[in-house]
């Protein structure tokens, strides 16, 4: 059996697609008790998340549906008897680091024949990412893209009674299949998709590509599935979608991002809500007017500005300029006084020049952003910007790389500090790594703070003291 890269004609409907998707369910939980009890023991499944938020996300979906149809989760690769990769493939280098774990995997599947080896997430919609496994790595055993997730049962069976690679990668969809298994991460917090896909087509960006066109999900889907979530104990979610201000643009009653935003506010016992990305040209004054008057939306937005300079960002077709960014900043903190601002920053666009870069300081300088995301361009092969001549010299580029992290740095340890002294409503989010008598809460605008506390808080919220800020991060005290 072998799907071949199809451009899909759906003939089932969603609801249709997923009892189907449920009887594979049922059909692969058969294979693995038969498995295990031909081994005597569980049978484990370990996922590794590539990647942004999105994929995070889609992941929980991957281990929801393994473990409905029974296997155990484990984070061990070496106990697993099903491992997954979801991809990514912004930058060049997480698809080396796929490459590279995938030879250990492939030594460790002449020792253990029977173990599975699955890849799934954007980098599979790259041709000649498939056709590479396809020649060099031939132990794996099930390949599929960022369309199919919800096909992963039945994709799953086909893998489980063959001896063959199965390959499934759709070029686009317009489907959205709701309800399959989820495995969340997090008891208390949830990322939610809003929308999948991106239409921009920035000019260093294989997103739109890989994810395909805009689709928004249908505002009573997602209020249904927040409200779920609330009473499955969820008090804070993140709304997820490539470019959220474009929300609702093509549903067949349209509706904005604000608009949603409002309907999500009315939930009873959601108490946070937090979204990414935002792409800067479709801010709108009414998101910014809707943020100001919620109770329960966080002070916080990433703003991705990509570049500082207007000719360089025209060249990335980011539909914004230094001026319009800046003004908008302006707008926002006019009305948001003390948000927390984030963004994205790529050094070393092709053709880049030390002009263009201390355009870039300088917005860092007058934005005061409270973190960033420093990226080195990465060259996507199929982008416009691949093609370009002009590439900058890679001395160059760290050259300027270091001197914008060592500005954000400094702009970042400065702006964390102001809420120093100050008592803050913080979620408990888990027990501190290093010290076991400490916990780690999140403030509404993203910033941790540990203090003294135990397991049991965990979930909830709690007013802390912010002692002492350092750099990043906080020590606090329980102001109760
Ligand atoms: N090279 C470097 N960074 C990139 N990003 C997207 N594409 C590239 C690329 N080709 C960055 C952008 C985006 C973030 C998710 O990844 O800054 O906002
Ligand atoms: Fe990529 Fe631009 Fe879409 Fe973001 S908005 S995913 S950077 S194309």
């Amino acid at each position: 059996m072998k799907i071949k890269m199809e451009n899909k004609k759906e003939t089932l409907t969603a609801v249709e697609e997923q009892k189907r998707q449920q009887q594979f369910i049922e059909k692969a939980r058969i294979y693995v008790r038969e498995k295990s009890e031909e081994l005597g023991r569980p049978l484990y499944a370990c996922t590794t998340t590539f990647g942004c938020q999105m994929n995070a996300r889609d992941s929980e979906k991957l281990d929801g549906i393994l473990e409905a149809v029974g296997y155990i989760k484990t984070d061990k690769e070496d106990e697993a008897d099903f491992v997954i990769y979801n991809t990514c493939t912004v930058r060049e280098n997480a698809n080396q680091r796929v490459y590279g774990r995938l030879g250990y995997l492939g030594s460790m599947k002449k020792k253990k024949p029977h173990m599975m080896i699955a890849l799934c997430g954007c980098m599979m919609q790259e041709a000649h990412v498939v056709e590479k496994l396809k020649k060099s790595y031939r132990f794996v055993d099930l390949i599929f893209g960022t369309h199919n997730i919800f096909k992963f049962p039945e994709l799953l069976c086909y893998a489980m009674e063959s001896d063959r690679m199965i390959i499934d990668v759709w070029k686009d969809t317009d489907q959205i299949v709701e309800d399959l298994p989820v495995d969340r991460k997090y008891k208390f917090k949830s990322g939610v998709n809003i929308m999948f896909g991106c239409n921009n087509f920035c000019s260093y960006c294989i997103v739109p590509y890989v994810r395909g066109r805009e689709r928004s999900r249908n505002p009573k889907d997602i209020v249904r599935e927040i409200e779920h979530l609330v009473a499955d104990g969820v008090v804070e979610v993140m709304l997820l979608g490539q470019n959220v201000n474009s929300y609702g643009k093509n549903l067949e009653e349209p509706m904005t991002f604000a608009q949603l935003l409002k309907e999500i506010e009315k939930i009873e016992g959601l108490k946070r809500i937090r979204f990414m990305t935002s792409h800067p040209k479709d801010l709108s004054d009414e998101l910014i007017e809707v943020m100001a008057e919620s109770k329960k939306i966080c002070p916080h937005l990433h703003l991705p500005l990509q570049s500082g300079s207007s000719r360089v960002l025209k060249e990335m077709n980011r539909r914004y300029t230094k001026e319009s960014y800046l003004a908008l900043v302006d707008r926002i903190r006019e009305k948001l006084p003390d948000i927390s601002l984030t963004t994205d920053i790529i050094v070393g666009f092709p053709g880049e020049t030390e002009e263009d870069f201390l355009e870039t300081m300088d917005v860092v300088g007058k934005v005061g952003y409270d973190s960033a995301f420093t990226f080195i361009y990465s060259k996507r092969s199929g982008t416009p910007a691949a093609a370009k001549e002009d590439q900058v010299p890679e001395e160059v580029v760290k050259d300027r790389f270091d001197r914008l992290l060592a500005q954000v740095q400094e702009i970042a340890r400065e702006r964390s500090s102001r809420f120093e002294g100050t008592v803050q409503e913080v979620l408990v989010e888990s027990v501190n790594d290093q010290d076991a008598s400490l916990v780690t809460g999140r403030m509404g605008n993203n910033l941790l703070v540990h203090f003294p506390g135990d397991a049991s808080m965990i979930g909830t919220f709690k007013q802390i003291h912010l002692d002492v800020c350092k750099g990043f991060y906080y020590m606090g005290t329980p102001a109760e």
